[in-house]
């Protein structure tokens, strides 16, 4: 049987790996060799598990969108990942995260961001459990992202907005990458997706697995069964998505759909959509598909949306489509905008930009009235209220 999870090596078929310069060995060893212990000791689990249900409010409710499925012709649920505290999937992660680095004594908790809402997560878990934390963000971000900003300054994070490249998210890893490289010993770098080297986009993934873990529950309770014929999710680098396909990786009755940013289209130079536009590459220390020109530079993509404008994608999503496993589909700015307001009038939802890109796939697929789908809502558009009311659609 094909089996779609990581080997040994941190490979998804020929995705994957750790490449990484030499200071970074001995800290990206380590991990690698105390992930899977800790995130599978007893007191772990205890401790995540009550801080998602306590302080995150998990389970996060899978809500039956009666007028959305009669404007598709489906039983569409959304997984409201938007009601998390801090309005985003990221919390799992972070939280996830920033135990482990506890448990291997680090002091220092540093994280690159793109939409803030991981920044914003990382800040929150360091407040509460009293580590210091620095947050990277491109100075476009920066801009963009105004409200977390002020959300991470307020938690007590130093924010350094980064002035490189365009300004986004790429650049900000980048910066973090080099804080990680001057402090090996005692700073952890909290990734905020399915990216980087060898263990983070398994270990990312595993964090996030909660979401399909309470799929499975909360479907068996709505419907008597546990599988959905569809499950639909956003990519940037892939954290929320991995998280809702998680627990059903290999289950071939469940047909998965990502949508990755198209930004102006991914026939013009404005574009983010990685898994259409890119080719083998590596980036922030993982073998994956990535947007390069023809001597190999990185491109600078393009999204209206903050988090989803990654030049890269994380090693289990370029091989679930190499593999044909997922149908990905390039969901452009336009078309995400103008699922944010269906979703808003339809059932009272404002989406984060970056979710409003998987609503904007529902037009291009046809369902049977018989399909159930579960597409995850990653989070709350709060922040993205400017963009959407500046917005000129055509
Ligand atoms: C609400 C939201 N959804 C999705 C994403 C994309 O990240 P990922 O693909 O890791 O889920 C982001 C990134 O910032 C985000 O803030």
């Amino acid at each position: 049987m094909k089996t779609y999870q990581v080997d040994n090596e941190g490979f998804y078929g020929e995705f994957g790996g750790a490449y990484i310069p030499e200071i970074l060995h001995r800290c990206v060893t380590e991990l690698r060799e105390s992930y899977l212990q800790v995130l599978e000791s007893e007191s772990f689990r205890q401790e995540f598990s009550s801080l998602l249900r306590d302080y995150v409010g998990r389970p996060s409710p899978l809500y039956l969108s009666r007028r959305l499925s009669e404007k598709y012709g489906c039983k569409i649920y959304l997984k409201r990942e938007d009601l998390n505290h801090t309005g985003a999937h990221k919390i799992n992660n972070a939280i996830g995260q920033v135990l482990l680095a506890k448990r291997m004594g680090k002091k220092r908790i540093i994280a690159e961001t793109g939409a803030g809402q991981h920044g914003v997560a990382t800040a929150t878990v360091c407040a509460l459990l009293g580590m210091e934390c620095v947050v990277y963000m491109g100075k476009t971000d920066v801009e963009r992202q105004h409200v977390n900003v002020e959300r991470m300054k307020m938690l007590g994070a130093k924010v350094h907005p980064v002035t490189s490249g365009n300004m986004t998210l790429k650049d900000a890893t980048n910066e973090a990458i080099r804080d990680w490289c001057c402090h090996p010993a005692d700073t952890y770098y909290v990734i905020g997706s399915t990216v980087g080297p060898h263990p983070y986009p398994d270990m990312v993934a595993r964090l996030q697995s909660v979401i399909s873990e309470e799929i499975k529950k909360q479907l068996m309770e709505h419907e008597g069964r546990d599988y959905p014929d569809y499950l639909m999710a956003c990519v940037g680098g892939g954290s929320n998505a991995a998280g809702t396909i998680y627990h059903y990786l290999d289950d071939e009755r469940v047909k998965i759909v990502l949508a990755e940013a198209g930004g102006k289209g991914i026939d013009t130079p404005f574009s983010a959509a990685t898994i259409h536009l890119g080719r083998l590459g590596i980036i922030h220390g993982s073998k994956t598909l990535v947007m390069q020109d023809e001597d190999g530079q990185i491109m600078e993509p393009y999204s209206i949306s903050a988090g989803l404008d990654y030049p890269g994608i994380g090693p289990m999503h370029a091989n679930l489509a190499a593999q044909r496993r997922a149908t990905v589909l390039a969901v452009n700015d336009d078309e995400a905008i103008r699922a944010a307001y269906e979703l808003t009038r339809l059932e009272g939802i404002i989406p984060a930009l970056e979710s409003a890109h998987v609503l904007g796939a529902l037009p291009k697929m046809s369902f049977k009235p018989t399909d159930i789908v579960v597409l995850t809502v990653s989070g709350r558009g709060d922040k993205d209220l400017n963009t959407y009311l500046n917005y000129n659609l055509q």
